[in-house]
């Protein structure tokens, strides 16, 4: 019969590991697949080449993941009797204490846990300015009629692009400012208030992934004007084809890009 179990662990005598009692050890390893779920995984995608920022794991997969992770845990601590003594003692004695003393170390647990309660609830109820990490996509299809679109200043050089972009800035800050930020980055006054936040121009992943007639159809579209695999999160992004001209949308495409200090990705075989 011995011989079918598993390697024991080291258990001493008295139902410690090493000195450490099992429920803290317990409490570490769960502790550290939680850390490991948390930020391990997210940098891991970054060090690999996956991704360029670091990914969350989805809320789901992580309640998943820490709910077997438990259950791993209860298995392997109930799994033996010296063990699952070990591991009860602590918690019966933190509330059992035997009579006439101890009423301070009685009353740490009963308040921990309602605090413990309050503070998953309020975690739970409180607005949060993040955007959620799962089932968005930032960068749908570009429809057709905006892919055959020209910039008329895309040919422009020189001291001419510089005018076009600088009246480009004065509209992007007067109309874009309040949530995309005077540098672009996502951070005006506006967007603490959203929960889907206003895409940051500077970062790689966003602007200067697509070509410029991407912008164009954004802004002239905005949020509605998307089709429905990107708005499981309803865009707080205006739709600006009755308040801005073409010709000035383009102006503030280049100023966009001036401001964020980013170039638009080149149409397929324009490279020379
Ligand atoms: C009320 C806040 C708000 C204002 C004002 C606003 N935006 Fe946005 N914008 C957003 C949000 C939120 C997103 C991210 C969600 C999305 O893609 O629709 C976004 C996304 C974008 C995108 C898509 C970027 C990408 O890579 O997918 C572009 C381009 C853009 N905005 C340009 C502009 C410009 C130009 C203006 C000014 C004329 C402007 N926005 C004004 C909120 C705003």
């Amino acid at each position: 019969m011995a011989t079918l179990q598993p390697t024991p662990p080291p258990l001493d005598d008295d139902g410690t590991v090493g000195g450490l009692g099992i429920l803290p050890w317990t409490a570490i390893t769960l502790v550290g697949v939680y850390a490991g779920l948390r930020f391990g995984i997210p940098w891991l995608a970054v060090l690999v080449g996956v991704s360029a920022n670091p990914a969350p794991v989805p809320k789901f997969a992580m309640a998943i993941y820490m709910l077997c992770a438990g259950l791993g845990a209860l298995v392997y601590v109930s799994s033996e009797d010296t063990r699952w003594r070990a591991f009860l003692t602590p918690i019966v004695q933190a509330f059992v204490v035997p009579h006439g003393g101890g009423r301070a170390r009685r009353l740490l647990p009963l308040a921990i846990i309602p605090l413990l309660v309050a503070w998953i609830t309020w975690g739970q109820v409180m607005p949060s300015t993040q955007s959620p990490p799962e089932g968005r996509i930032q960068h749908p299809g570009l429809p057709e009629q905006f892919a055959k679109l020209e910039n008329p200043f895309g040919v422009l050089k020189g001291p001419e692009r510089n005018a076009i972009e600088r009246e480009g800035v004065i509209l992007y800050q007067k109309n874009c400012r309040p949530c995309h930020g005077t540098k672009g980055t996502g951070d005006g006054p506006l967007a603490r208030g959203l929960r889907l936040q206003p895409v940051d121009f500077t970062d790689p992943g966003t602007i200067a992934t697509v070509v410029e007639q991407y912008p164009f159809w954004r802004i002239q579209k905005g949020g509605i004007g998307l089709p429905n695999v990107a708005t499981p999160w309803n865009s707080a992004m205006p739709a600006w084809e009755d308040e801005i001209e073409p010709d000035a949308i383009w102006r503030i495409i280049m100023a966009e890009h001036g401001i964020a200090g980013t170039e638009p990705r080149k149409p397929e075989g324009s490279e020379r």
